[in-house]
């Protein structure tokens, strides 16, 4: 018995290492494991016999078998070790990675800023270097905020001048509207703020017009500065400061022309001398005037209306169409075009998006 045991016991081993040798993956190599050295696997049944045999037999039997087992394990170890190697070679190759590869564009470089986002960042980086906050409105307003409280009396033909869009009346008879300029907010700022107050105001505004240079929504820029001792000078300096950053010129010749608004007294309208080169505009020189803005020294009434003492306040605001200084200062040519979301125009007017205007890297990009 013992001699045909021990050839069984070699050809069973033969048989064993051939399959577990012939084991293609993990899940193949399992399955001979468990034929083999699982409980009830062929090693484990002889290794089962071995309580049954007499003393002598077992001193033969037992490192015989325990033998097998130890090569078994063995066997399967290192054909485990093969295949892991062998899997690993083929995800090497299957996920080899070209670096050499052109990168495909990122969303970063394909957008682009629109002209009139990148113009407010430019024109709030300006006033925020000169110590200016920046105030935001509701495009909804109410009649008080954007009439009566800036000083335009019921029934005053400048009412009229503006072309309001009007909401239909609430049942309390009340008509909100959209608001024509961003001077509405100048209230709202001195209801909340403690003078003295410098903010910049850039928004949406409405009014029904629409041709070549007017849209029924277009972008305004506000500031006002609200304190006890600022004059029409400190006014100047402020807008000549601004206008030498925003088109980034050394020199600004402006000319400050008389005229009207209810909310400011003296009112006044600022040109600055320019050359026109075809849809181009340069500033500082030649023999032309363009008119950018509007502003004045705030009206007692209107510090009033925001609840301030008009006795001991006082200061200077302006207005500003930012879409306009946006067409002259990159030269483009029709205001329409502004809303019209055709991407081609955005590709050539837009701006990356880490074109930051900054005053150190240069306003505009
Ligand atoms: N609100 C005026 C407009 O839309 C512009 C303006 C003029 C604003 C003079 C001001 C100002 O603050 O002082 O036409």
């Amino acid at each position: 018995m013992n001699t045909m045991a021990m050839t069984d016991i070699a050809a069973l081993e033969q048989d064993l290492t051939a399959r577990i040798m012939a084991a293609a993956d993990e899940a193949g190599l399992e399955a001979e494991r468990v034929a083999a050295l699982g409980k009830k696997g062929a090693v484990s049944d002889l290794l089962k016999g071995l309580g049954a045999m007499t003393p002598e037999e077992r001193q033969v039997m037992g490192p015989a078998l325990n033998g097998l087992r130890d090569r078994v394990t063995q066997a399967i170890a290192a054909r485990r070790a093969v295949l892991k190697e062998a899997e690993l070679a083929t995800r090497l190759e299957a996920e080899r990675v070209d670096v050499t590869l052109p990168l495909r564009p990122s969303p970063l470089e394909t957008g682009r800023i629109h002209p009139v986002s990148q113009v407010i960042d430019e024109i709030t980086a300006i006033f925020a270097d000169m110590g200016f906050k920046v105030a935001e409105g509701p495009d909804i307003e109410t009649d008080y905020y954007n009439f009566t409280a800036l000083n335009f009396p019921v029934g005053h033909p400048a009412r009229e001048m503006h072309d309001t869009f009007f909401f239909n009346p609430r049942p309390d008879g009340e008509r909100m509207l959209l608001r024509t300029h961003t001077s509405p907010v100048q209230i709202r700022t001195m209801e909340t703020d403690k003078p003295p107050i410098r903010v910049v105001i850039p928004g949406r505004t409405y009014r029904m017009d629409s041709d070549q240079t007017h849209t029924p929504m277009f972008h305004q820029v506000e500031g006002l500065v609200i304190d006890e001792e600022s004059t029409v000078g400190t006014m100047r300096w402020v807008l000549e400061e601004f206008c030498k950053a925003f088109f980034e010129v050394d020199r600004v010749q402006m000319r400050f022309r008389p005229s009207f608004f209810p909310f400011t007294e003296p009112s006044m309208e600022v040109d600055i001398r320019c050359r026109r080169v075809g849809n181009e505009v340069r500033f500082g020189e030649g023999d032309d005037w363009l008119e950018i803005l509007g502003c004045g020294m705030v009206h007692p009434n209107v510090i009033r209306s925001g609840g301030l003492d008009p006795d001991r306040y006082q200061g200077f605001a302006w207005g500003m169409g930012i879409d306009r200084i946006a067409m002259l200062k990159y030269g483009m040519p029709d205001l329409r075009a502004f809303f019209d979301a055709d991407v081609r125009w955005l590709n050539h007017y837009g701006f990356r998006p880490l074109d930051l205007p900054t005053l150190v890297g240069g306003v505009s990009s």
